[in-house]
């Protein structure tokens, strides 16, 4: 089996929480963020939108990869796009990076929290049964992917940071590194 690192990566769909919990997370546990939506704009030099309206979703699904790419197996918190799980190779990159959770809900909260939110897939008529689509799709490579997952649904940000930090507490004594 390949070597997990010390990191603590966020996974899930677009709603769930993940740009939200994961600068809570750094900040409680005084580590380093690394967004990898954050990366990719940074890199590209434009927003997200940018990089769909000019590269189209191949194009940032690149970039994405790069920017994962660039992630240490350091400790620290990962934030990542709802899509990352899509491509087997990044899955991998995730993994070895370290302990991987899914923030999951149910779909209504999900498409609520999504609400107004810019988000360059939605930007068409038919977003609601687009968003059912893509969460039914991704739901299976989310939870192949996690060595934990989290129901958001539930809980308010603050009561799934307090989730979050038992269950790193909990995992501490069982994690050989
Ligand atoms: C995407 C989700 C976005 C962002 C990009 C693509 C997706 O991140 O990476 O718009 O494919 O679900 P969030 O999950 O933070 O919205």
């Amino acid at each position: 089996m390949r070597a997990r690192g010390n990191g603590i990566v966020l996974i899930g769909f677009m709603g769930a929480g993940k740009s939200s919990v994961g600068p809570e997370l750094a900040t409680r546990l005084e580590l380093p963020l690394h967004d990898i939506d954050s990366m990719a704009a940074g890199a590209a030099g434009c927003t997200i939108s940018e990089i769909f309206a000019r590269e189209g979703e191949a194009g940032f699904r690149v970039r994405e990869t790069a920017a994962l790419a660039e992630l240490r197996e350091e400790p620290a918190i990962v934030v990542t796009g709802g899509g990352i799980v899509v491509a087997p190779a990044n899955i991998e990159a995730l993994r070895r990076l370290g302990m991987v959770v899914y923030l999951s809900a149910n779909e209504e909260t999900l498409w609520r929290r999504t609400g107004g939110g810019d988000r360059p897939l939605l930007q068409t008529t038919d977003a609601r049964a687009v968003f059912s689509h893509l969460l039914k799709i991704r739901e299976p490579l989310y939870r192949a992917t996690a060595d934990f997952v989290v129901d958001t649904s539930p809980q308010t940000l603050p009561e799934t940071v307090e989730t979050l930090l038992n269950l790193l507490q909990d995992s501490c004594h069982h994690h050989a590194s």
